[in-house]
Parts: structure tokens; sequence; C-alpha cells
């Protein structure tokens, strides 16, 4: 199913909000909850699709798992090695992350199971993984490098890793076979990427060591069932961090929300374009930092990522184009990895800007956003999601800026990592006409 918002623009965002549990967080709390002795108990799960798909198929692979009230869940772990064989293939949705991660820890399982995705999942490169693991001693198969991804697993042996391209994924799921494998494994990657895989090991009892950007662990660690509680996602955040930088006389307070230093790279993106930014650590929990942020909008300005900025930013690049609606520009660049996300976001984000009436360029590794010459403001239209949460969101906080109503088609594709997206815009808005916001 695929279903349009429209968008009416706003005068500006205000308000104090959470966001859900953060994503990348609750995949992987989940899959060491899977892998540890005894229950867990995980506060403020994420609730979009894509933390679902790695419960169902962790529930596949035999872990008990229930959903209790309010958002939180509680998993009996199996620990290490004693995931059961699936009866047929697991099914990752449209979630990398859920996808990469399980072909780590199946790697060390000695049965065979094979990982399907949606449409969207199934044109994403996989070889990333599956070189490492077959290194490993693990078989896997795939289409062309594309999933259905098959892992043959067996007794895994060590491996130093260097891949080419920085990635938290790839890491983790070398990081999680290193768990299941003789020795100890190493991954020594290009740029640090968010490291929420090695807190998590730690908060579950186990042992990680970060020398740089090189992490090792060894096998034959116990995990012990934990209680946690997720933090709101940074990367959902961002979306409202992005519209109240951009509006005049915006103001947004976001409570409880992650602030790990491997994702919080935004706050001097949104400081650089001309936004009042405050940021207070409020707790650490688990490890992972948490606390509250304040955006004001102050000014317009231009913005330019380059290829060192890229990894830090990897999600919140839409969410940062869709500043260059409202006034100044974004260039970026060195951000190819764009292009393997959940939909071709260069192509998607130049595409659905344009639709909206801005001036958009595409490069083969990043883009250039900004107002059309002469224009006050982009005229508004159709943007197209192509399927991409992140895209039905940026095209959402652009068309804020536009002349008249915008249409966002697929937006119910934000249910992927924020359900109750656009009835959370409509609370925070003050439209344009003078209506909205308490
Ligand atoms: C994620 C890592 C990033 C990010 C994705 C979530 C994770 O992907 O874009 O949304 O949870 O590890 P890559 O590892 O492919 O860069």
């Amino acid at each position: 199913m695929s279903l349009s918002a429209s968008v009416t623009p706003a005068r500006s965002l205000r308000g104090r909000l959470r966001v859900p549990g953060d994503k990348s967080i609750a995949h992987r709390y989940a899959l060491f909850a899977a892998l540890a002795e005894g229950r867990s108990e995980l506060a403020h799960f994420a609730p979009g699709a894509d933390c679902r798909s790695t419960l169902m198929c962790l529930r596949e692979l035999g872990v008990e798992i229930e959903d209790g009230p309010d958002g939180t869940i509680h998993v009996l772990g199996r620990g290490f090695g004693q995931l059961r064989s699936p009866r047929g293939p697991l099914d990752a949705g449209n979630s990398g992350t859920t996808m990469r991660l399980l072909a780590g820890i199946l790697a060390g399982h000695p049965f065979p199971a094979t990982l399907v995705g949606d449409a969207s999942l199934s044109r994403r490169p996989m070889r990333r993984v599956m070189a490492p693991l077959e290194r490993m001693g693990a078989r896997l198969e795939a289409v062309d490098g594309h999933p259905p991804l098959t892992i043959h697993g067996t007794r895994l042996h060590a491996i130093a890793h260097e891949p080419e391209t920085p990635s938290a994924q790839v890491k983790s799921a070398v990081l999680l076979a290193g768990l299941h494998a003789d020795g100890m494994t190493t991954v020594r990657e290009p740029a640090a990427t968010r490291d929420h895989t090695e807190r998590a090991i730690t908060a579950f009892g186990g042992r990680v060591s970060v020398v740089g950007t090189t992490v090792s662990v060894s096998g034959g660690q116990r995990l012990h069932g934990r209680r946690l509680t997720v933090p709101g996602d940074f990367s959902s955040a961002a979306f409202w961090m992005a519209a109240a930088a951009a509006l005049p006389g915006s103001r947004v307070e976001i409570e409880d929300v992650g602030l790990n230093p491997t994702r919080t790279a935004m706050v001097d993106v949104l400081r650089r374009y001309g936004a009042r930014v405050t940021v207070d650590v409020a707790a650490t929990e688990a490890g992972e930092p948490r606390g509250r942020v304040v955006v004001e909008h102050d000014r317009a300005g231009a913005v330019v990522i380059d290829a060192m900025d890229v990894p830090a930013l990897i999600d919140e690049l839409p969410a940062i184009a869709a500043l260059a609606a409202h006034g100044g520009s974004v260039d970026v660049r060195g951000a190819g990895e764009l292009r393997v996300k959940e939909s071709d976001r260069i192509g998607a984000l130049v595409a659905g800007f344009r639709a909206l009436g801005l001036d958009a360029d595409e490069r083969p590794d990043g883009f250039i956003v900004g107002r059309r010459r002469g224009d006050a403001a982009p005229a508004g239209g159709v943007a197209n999601a192509r399927g991409d949460h992140r895209m039905a969101m940026a095209f959402a906080i652009a068309a804020l800026a536009a002349q008249r109503p915008s249409v966002i088609e697929g937006a119910d594709a934000v249910d992927i990592s924020y359900p109750g997206f656009f009835d959370t815009l409509a609370r925070l808005v003050f439209a344009a006409d003078g209506l909205g916001a308490p």
C-alpha cells in the first residue's frame, strides 16, 4: 500500500516532544538479548517496521519474545550458538541492518538459513558482509551479491578485517560473527562509524577492545540478559531539528534523545547553517548518553559537507538537504553510499526537491540544493518518497517552505522508523495562514 500525505506551508515549528526509540540501538539490543542467557526487558523499543522485522526473524529462530505495554519487549535469551534452524526464509523486510547483522550471527550457527527482503532490500549490496564471513569459514550465496542471502553457518575462525567503506553494519556483522568464532576478530575501519554494537556488548556483560577505529572481540564469551531503555532516535529527531533551524520563529525541544557522539555530528552542521543549538546530556545508560536538544532558528546559511563528514552524518543527510528549501544552500560531496540505501538517495532527493520547485543537481557522489534564482520560496508540488522513510520525511520538511500545499507520495514509508511522524508534524506546526499548533 502506498499512501500520500498533504503538507501545508508553515510559518514556524514550536513545541516539546520525544521521538521513537532508536532504530540502530533497538536492533542491537534485540539481537544481543537473544544471544544472552536469561531474560531481557527492553523499554522504549523502536516501534517502526524495521525493528519489527528483526523481532520476527528472531522468533523464527526460536527466540521467545513478548510485547509488553508501553513499547517494552521481553526477550528470553537462548545463549550463543543456540538459535534454532528456521522452518522457512527469514524476512528482513526493508531493513538492511536486520539482514547484515543477522548474517553475522547465522554464520556461526550450524544450519542453513535464507534471508529475504522487500524490493528495495533485494537491490542492496551484500558482498560487503559475504566476503568477510566467508573468510571466517561460512559459505554464503546470493544473486549477484544481492538478496536472497543464504548462509551456511559453521564453526568460525577469527579474522582481521579492513572494510573499504566505513559501515557500522559491516563492522557489526563481523563482530557478531567474531563472538561466535575461535580466537580474536578485529575490524579496522577507514573512518569511525556508529559504535552501538561495541557499547551493547559491554552493556550485556561482554568484553570488547576499542583502539581508535580498531575494534576487537573474542569468541567464547557469555552475555547476560539486561533491563535497558532505548533512547530516542537522533536520526528521527534530525527532521524536527532541521525544521526548527530553518523556519523563522521556531523553537523545538527534544527530550530523552540518544546523544552518542558517533551520531550527533548534525548539531555542528546546524550551527554552521546558522541555528542556535543546545545539547544537554542528562544521563548515560548502558554506555549510551541521552538527554535534551533544543534548536532555535537564527539565520539560514550555506552548508558544505565533504567525504570526511559523511560517515557521522549518513542518515541525517536527507534532513540536512531539506534545510535548503528554506534558504541558504546544501552542498554534499563524498556521499556515494547514499546511492545504496533504502533508495538511491541522491537520485530520489534531487528528483523530489525539483518536483517541489527547488534547484537541485546530482553528482556521482552527492548533490547540491538551493532555491531557484529569484524565488522567495519554492512553488510546492508532488514529491515521490520512492518507498524510502527518510525521503518522505525530508520532503515533508522541505514542503513546509513552499508557497502552496504539497503532496508526498508514498508517505506511509515513515512507518519504517517513525510511525506517527505526520501527526507530530501537525502538532508542532504553526501554519503559514496563522492556524495550527497550540
Ligand atoms: C546502520 C548503519 C548505517 C545506517 C543505517 C543503520 C546501523 O548503514 O545508514 O541506517 O544500524 O548500523 P551502513 O552501515 O551501511 O553505513
